[in-house]
């Protein structure tokens, strides 16, 4: 197959930033998605409706005039959070989610929740008015080994709280295991879980490629190519669980090529065909708009989208550096070929 025309996809899990960052990043995000789900780390995380109306209207003041792109807002769950404002954020039509960052799993997570079981009252009032909980399901604790913290998390966190509110809607953001997938296969109808294209094309041997390959760290890490297997089967599987979130994160490039560098990959510049290459790598091609274009929707309860894109099967070769506000960044892929190419009309 040399051409491929989909319905227009969404991305379910997006970092855009604020300021000059958000200015350079959203194009490549609304060329090629109708909607995304916007992650609320900033420095400070979006908390409360207001915070996140304020910040919706920033995204849309800094869209480019010609796009059609609608942000999907959520907030940032703190230990401060109260059953009022989830009534509130669900009244807004605009918020579609309650992130939760273990304190300290990743970027901007420091307000992050400490003790998960003090947010049962929150998650009560999410269950009452269907709000979707997003989890970064890692655990935090040192003792645990990096490579298995999505998987004590699974265990220790999330299969309490989902017998604790059976009918909350849970996304288990960018799913990295077989633990994740096997969770989501098992689950009812309200457990999904999002996947990004860094853990359906890598595995963990590319941090370490010839040497330490900072653009290649994320979090959660790549992990063992057993993993990476289990990921294509369920993203190409046809599951309806499983669906479109690239988790793409800017990160100027001195903050990445450091003595501790950020977590984070920037994928928004060849987002969808990036996923493209991981299908057509197991021939399942005919599978990608279901998993980009329709199961996101469909578990948001929100309409699927009407118009299309196209992609053509076309190497073009990604810029080494692109910029974030004014500090350079490396892109997924700087330097190197990508296969698939969005048709320009
Ligand atoms: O790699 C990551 N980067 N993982 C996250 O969970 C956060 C993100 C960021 O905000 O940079
Ligand atoms: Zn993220």
């Amino acid at each position: 197959m040399h051409r491929l025309t989909i319905t227009r996809p969404d991305d379910w899990h997006l970092h855009l930033r604020d300021g000059d960052v958000l200015g350079s990043v959203l194009p490549d995000t609304a060329r090629r998605f109708r909607r995304a789900i916007i992650m609320p780390n900033l420095k400070p995380p979006v908390t409360t409706v207001e915070a996140a109306a304020e910040y919706r209207e920033r995204i849309l003041a800094a869209l480019p005039e010609e796009a059609d792109f609608e942000p999907l807002m959520t907030l940032y769950l703190t230990e401060a959070t109260t059953p009022g404002m989830i009534e509130a954020a669900k009244a807004s039509g605009f918020i579609h989610g309650v992130k939760l960052y273990p304190a300290g799993a990743t970027t901007n997570a420091a307000s992050g929740v400490a003790d998960i079981r003090r947010c049962y009252p929150v998650f009560e009032a999410m269950q009452r008015v269907d709000l979707p909980l997003l989890v970064h399901g890692e655990v935090t604790d040192p003792e645990v080994d990096i490579f298995d913290r999505e998987a004590v998390f699974i265990e220790r966190h999330l299969q309490p709280l989902i017998r604790e509110f059976p009918e909350l809607r849970v996304v288990l953001e960018h799913t990295t295991t077989e633990s994740g997938v096997e969770f989501v296969e098992s689950g009812p109808e309200n457990i999904a879980a999002t996947i990004t294209p860094q853990h359906l094309l890598y595995n963990r041997n590319a941090l370490f490629a010839g040497g330490i390959r900072p653009h290649h760290y994320c979090l959660p890490v790549l992990k063992r190519e057993r993993h990476r297997q289990t990921l294509l089967r369920a993203a190409t599987s046809g599951h309806p669980r499983f669906f479109l979130g690239t988790d793409s994160a800017p990160h100027p490039r001195h903050a990445k090529e450091s003595a501790c560098g950020c977590a984070g990959i920037y994928s928004a510049h060849a987002a969808i065909e990036f996923y493209a290459e991981a299908f057509a790598s197991v021939d399942a091609l005919d599978k990608l708009e279901a998993f980009a274009s329709f199961h996101g929707p469909d578990f948001y309860r929100l309409p699927r989208n009407t118009d299309s894109i196209t992609l053509e099967r076309v190497d073009w070769t990604v810029p080494e550096a692109v910029l974030f506000g004014h500090d350079p960044g490396v892109p997924l892929r700087a330097g190197e070929t990508v296969a698939w190419q969005l048709a320009r009309y």
